[in-house]
């Protein structure tokens, strides 16, 4: 009985809870989103942290930062190109659609991405800040220049630049800074927004985990969705424990319901 009790004050206060998440987003004119990997983990992407994560197998230092690829260049592509291999044979899941679909309602909308695979520009979004770069993009380390995934062949091993530099990919490794105008861009959205959302991220790398805070602090209504808490899980204003493919999708609907009622 008592447990039963206790089911019914959790399932309530979360319902409540969501409830005033859809008038926040029904009243709402600007909304921010920061998602991470966890949101792509249902088109098939492996997250990084939790049961599953990728660096609980592997070493972020060997195969995410310049001293690594410095040291062994090969392996580095190899396990880029193995990623790019898998992103370029999925699709975007229902909670990118759903969150595709939110812009056109929203005079003032994006989504600040700490993922590389693209995703969110496949389901049809416009407005999508690319915090941690892109895995189809790469880079020359001598010229700066920027080249398309199709100018690499993985059959020449360590790309070079026409220039003769060692080519990597454009995505942002540990150590190093976020792309600045992107950033302030991101974090402006977050200062300006009336709800924002953070979905699919263990809101554990900084300085992205602090654009929902930002958000926060500015008065914005602050949605999380996740299978687990997270550290922003006490702090946000509901949060949603479960898939991002299925909370986001049934919560939008629900909004639409509302607005049109
Ligand atoms: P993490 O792997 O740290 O966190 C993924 C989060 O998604 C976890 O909190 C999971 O509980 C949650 N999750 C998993 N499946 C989900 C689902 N179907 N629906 C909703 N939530 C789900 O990924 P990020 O927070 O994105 O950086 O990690 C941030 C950065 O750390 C990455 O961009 C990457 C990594 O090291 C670099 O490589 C620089």
């Amino acid at each position: 009985m008592e447990l039963l009790t206790r089911k019914f004050i959790k399932d309530n206060r979360l319902n409540c809870s969501r409830e005033k998440a859809i008038d926040a987003l029904c009243n709402a004119k600007r909304v921010g989103v920061l998602t991470g990997a966890g949101i792509s983990a249902e088109s098939g992407i492996a997250t990084f942290r939790g049961e599953d994560g990728l660096w609980n197998k592997l070493n972020p230092e060997e195969l995410a930062g310049m001293s690594g690829f410095l040291k062994n260049p090969q392996l580095v592509w190899e396990w880029y190109q193995y990623r790019r291999n898998i992103i370029e044979n999925v699709k975007p899941n229902a909670a990118h659609i759903a969150l595709a679909e939110m812009e056109s309602f929203y005079p003032e909308y994006s989504i600040s991405t700490q993922n590389i695979d693209g995703l969110h520009q496949r389901a049809g979004s416009q407005t999508v800040f690319e915090l941690h770069g892109n895995i189809l993009r790469n880079r020359c380390m001598e010229c700066g220049v920027t080249l398309q995934d199709d100018h690499i062949d993985e059959q020449m091993g360590i790309p070079k630049c026409s220039c003769g530099g060692l080519v990597r990919p454009n995505v942002v490794w540990f150590g190093e800074p976020l792309p600045e105008s992107i950033l302030t861009t991101s974090f402006e959205v977050a200062r300006h927004a009336d709800v924002y959302f953070s979905i699919g991220t263990s809101a554990a790398v900084y300085p992205a985990a602090y654009l929902p805070i930002e958000a926060l602090y500015h008065g914005a209504f602050v949605i999380e969705i996740n299978l687990e808490p997270t550290e922003l899980t006490p702090l946000a204003n509901t949060s949603l424990q479960g898939k991002a493919g299925e909370m986001l999708p049934a919560l939008w609907q629900d909004v639409k319901c509302k607005v049109t009622a």
